[in-house]
């Protein structure tokens, strides 16, 4: 239950591409030689999903996948349990190709290896919390005892100790997505599959939903696969994150990397609404010389605001940035800080 066993369970998507209609392994050459999604549907009467789709999702990790509505991304993580066909390319799982799966190898595949949680929370309404929770283990076929004792300990974990008989009706949309997640997490499945989980739920009510999430990532280290239209949510979460516009991956990389250096316009506009202090951290913008004699230091990870203050209040002109093992790395100053604060900078 509380497992601590390495996760291998990376995800490579590879050279994928999905056309919707009925000649689509027709017209994939087209799709792989750079007709546009328009071009695709007016001349054709296709539509382009997915096209030449690689991203390499660490196992372990966090991967966000971010983009505009009908951008594709319930396509391409409908594709990691296979229940969306690919055109063309490959979804290997811990090494294994989804698509060459028989279907038996396909039902204990997405039983054993995936979960998922939905945006709209997907719970059994005649089904009190418990049983909603013990769903995916009775499936399984496990004994009745080894259910409830996986469940206990995950409702617990979500801080839904108390609620196991409640019914979901009686439960705030916050409530029942602790539900959704506890449900998935029973079924101790190493890779987890979020589309929009978090999407439709109340600002602040989401933010503790991500405080969760990132709180009980640190201990159970599932390859999460987590889909948002939102740049904060993405920025928190994601261990890596690749955006989408009709279909392609515009760019991918650490939150770091795009907010400091956004590929095009459409990538702008996400980036332009965060709050960078809030977003950017030291080592990212520090200059990587290291000066003897700072009385102030910082390790890596802080945030520019955090940075900022501690500066400010000590009356210092600058800090010296160290890693885990306390060596510095690096040394930052207000003007640095100031100048990466504003957009472009
Ligand atoms: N089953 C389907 N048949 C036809 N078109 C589809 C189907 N599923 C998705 N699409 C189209 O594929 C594109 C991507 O959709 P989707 O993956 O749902 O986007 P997102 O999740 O980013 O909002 C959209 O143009 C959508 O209309
Ligand atoms: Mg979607």
């Amino acid at each position: 239950m509380a497992e601590s066993s390495k996760n291998e369970y990376g995800i490579e998507i590879r050279n994928l591409s999905k056309i919707f209609g009925s000649r689509a392994e027709e017209l994939v050459h087209l799709v792989e030689g750079g007709i546009t999604k328009t071009e695709l549907n007016d001349q054709h009467g296709h539509i382009l999903g997915l096209r030449n789709i690689n991203i390499s999702m660490p196992a372990g990790g966090i991967q966000v996948i971010m983009g505009l509505s009908g951008s594709g991304k319930s396509t391409l993580i409908r594709h990691i349990n296979r229940l969306v066909d690919p055109t063309a390319g490959q979804i290997l799982v811990g090494g294994e190709d989804v698509v060459k799966m028989s279907q038996n190898e396909l039902r204990e595949f997405r039983r054993h290896k995936t979960a998922m949680v939905f945006q709209k929370f997907g719970l059994l309404p005649h089904r009190n919390v418990l049983e909603n929770t013990v769903y995916g283990l009775e499936v399984q076929g496990l004994p009745r005892e080894r259910q409830v004792e996986a469940a206990m300990h995950w409702l617990e974990r979500v801080g839904l100790k108390g609620f196991e008989t409640k019914y979901p009706n009686q439960l705030s949309g916050g409530m029942q997505q602790r539900v959704g997640l506890a449900r998935a997490l029973t079924n101790d499945a190493p890779i987890l599959l979020m589309d929009e989980a978090f999407s439709a739920l109340d600002p602040l009510i989401r933010v503790d939903m991500q405080t969760i999430l990132l709180d009980l990532q640190k201990e159970i280290r599932k390859t999460i696969v987590f889909i948002t239209h939102d740049l904060d949510e993405a920025l928190r979460l994601g261990d890596q994150i690749a955006i989408l516009r009709d279909g392609e991956v515009v760019q991918q990389g650490t939150g770091q990397e795009i907010v400091m250096a956004p590929a095009d316009d459409y990538i702008l506009d996400f980036v332009r609404h965060v709050n960078r202090a809030r977003v950017i951290r030291v080592e990212t913008i520090m200059e990587k010389s290291v000066a003897d004699g700072v009385a102030l230091s910082v390790p890596e990870g802080t945030l520019l605001e955090d940075a900022a203050r501690q500066l400010i209040d000590s009356g210092q002109s600058e800090m010296t940035v160290v890693d885990c093992n306390n060596r510095a790395v690096g040394k930052i100053d207000l003007k640095r800080i100031t100048r990466s604060m504003v957009s472009g900078g």
